[in-house]
C-alpha cells in the first residue's frame, strides 16, 4: 500500500507533538493503518525552532492556502486555529481539491462546521474532528459511532480545561484568578485569546459540536446560552464548599418540551458526585441516553500530546479506510500472567491504580 502523506498546518503546541509522533511511532502506525503514515509537507511560521522531528526532507510552505492547494498529500491537518482567515480558507481549500481533513479547530466548526460539512459531502471527502472536543478523549466517535443507535436524552460536563484547572487551584490553593489564568497559559492550556476560555466561549464552541452529534440537528452556536468564569471568586467557591458545592464551568444541551437547550455557565454541584470531583485539565463528558442509561468519560481535555492522540485516531481512520485495527494483528510482546507473580503480591491479584 501506498504512504498516507500528511500535510501539517501549523506547527504548535499539538504540531509538534503529532509530529514527533508520526516519527517515533512510524513502524506501530504503520502496522495498525496497513501502511506508513508519513508527514510530507507542513506549514509554520518560524523555520527555525527545534520541534523535536525530523523536518529536514519536508516540504515547507509560509502560505497554508497554498500547501492546502498545492502540496503533494492525501490528507491536510489543520492545527492553525481561529475560526476564519488561514485556518478556514486552507480547510477550504483542501476539501475543494477532494481531499480529506483532520482539525482539532472547534471554533472553525462552530462558525462554520455546517457549510463545510457540505463542502465535503460535495467533494464526496471528509472532516474528521476528534481533536476539536474535549482534547484527548474520544467524544466524537463515541457519539458518532458507539452510541448511534441510542436516543441521547442529555449531554453535559466540563469542556473547558483552562477553567477547570483555574477553579480547582482557586479553591484548592486560594490562588487569585490572575495568577491562575497565567498558570494555565505557561502551561499551554489557554487559547490564543484566553477571553475564549474564561468567557465560555470555547466550551460553548465544543458543546455546539457535541449536540450537534448528540441529537442529530444542524449545529447551531447562535442558540447557546454563555456565562463565563470571569466573576468567580475565592470567596464563592470557599462559600460553595462550606454549603457542600464545588464550582465548575458546566456546559450542557438536553432535549426539552420546546426543543434542545444549550448553555454554558458556572454551576454549583454537590461536591460528592463523580463531575465535581474532575480536577484540573481533565474534560468530562456525561450521556445520558436510552438504551445505555447514563455514562461518563474523563481524561486530558487540553495539552499537546492528549490533543495529538485524538488527531492521529482521525489519521488513522484516513488511513485504515476499512482496514482497521483488528484482532490479527502481527503479535505485540504478550507477556502470559502468571500465578507465580500473585503469589508475590501475598496471594492475591494486584494492581497498582496510581
Ligand atoms: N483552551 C482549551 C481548553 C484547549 O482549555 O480546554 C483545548 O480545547
Amino acid at each position: 500500500n501506498s504512504p498516507l502523506r500528511l500535510g501539517i498546518a501549523g506547527l504548535g503546541t499539538v504540531g509538534a507533538s503529532l509530529g514527533r509522533l508520526i516519527e517515533t511511532r512510524a513502524e506501530a502506525l504503520a502496522n495498525k493503518a496497513g501502511r506508513a503514515i508519513r508527514t510530507t509537507a507542513v506549514c509554520a511560521r518560524d523555520r527555525s525552532r527545534d520541534r523535536g522531528f525530523d523536518s529536514s526532507g519536508l516540504a515547507w510552505f509560509d502560505d497554508p492556502v497554498k500547501l492546502a492547494a498545492e502540496a503533494d498529500i492525501d490528507v491536510f491537518v489543520e492545527l492553525i486555529g481561529g475560526s476564519e482567515g488561514p485556518a478556514l480558507d486552507s480547510v477550504k481549500a483542501a476539501l475543494n481539491r477532494g481531499l480529506p481533513v483532520v482539525t482539532a479547530n472547534k471554533a472553525l466548526l462552530a462558525h462554520h462546521g455546517v457549510t463545510l460539512a457540505r463542502l465535503a459531502a460535495r467533494k464526496k471527502t471528509e472532516i474528521l474532528f476528534e481533536a476539536a472536543v474535549a482534547g484527548g478523549i474520544p467524544i466524537v466517535k463515541t457519539m458518532r459511532e458507539a452510541l448511534v443507535g441510542n436516543d441521547v436524552s442529555r449531554v453535559y460536563g466540563i469542556l473547558n480545561g483552562t477553567c477547570n484547572y483555574m477553579l480547582t487551584r482557586m479553591e484548592k490553593e486560594g490562588i487569585a484568578f490572575d495568577a491562575c489564568l497565567a498558570d494555565a497559559q505557561r502551561l499551554g492550556y489557554a487559547e490564543a485569546d484566553p477571553t475564549f476560555d474564561i468567557g465560555g466561549f470555547d466550551a460553548a464552541h465544543k458543546l455546539a459540536i457535541l449536540t450537534s452529534l448528540a441529537f442529530g440537528c444542524e449545529l447551531d452556536l447562535e442558540s447557546v446560552f454563555i456565562e463565563g468564569i470571569e466573576t468567580v471568586t475565592n470567596d464563592d467557591i470557599a462559600a460553595a464548599a462550606e454549603l457542600g458545592y464545588r464550582i465548575k464551568l458546566l456546559a450542557v444541551a438536553m432535549r426539552t418540551d420546546t426543543g434542545i437547550e444549550q448553555r454554558v455557565h458556572p454551576a454549583m454541584i454537590p461536591a460528592d458526585s463523580a463531575l465535581a470531583r474532575v480536577d484540573g485539565v481533565t474534560n468530562a463528558v456525561a450521556v445520558d441516553s436510552d438504551l445505555l442509561g447514563s455514562i461518563l468519560l474523563a481524561g486530558p481535555g487540553a495539552g499537546g500530546e492528549a490533543t495529538a492522540s485524538a488527531v492521529l485516531s482521525d489519521i488513522m481512520d484516513v488511513a485504515g479506510g476499512t482496514l482497521r485495527p483488528t484482532l490479527g494483528m502481527p503479535a505485540a510482546n504478550l507477556a502470559p500472567y502468571k500465578r507465580a507473580r500473585m503469589r508475590a503480591h501475598e496471594g492475591g491479584y494486584y494492581i497498582r491504580l496510581s
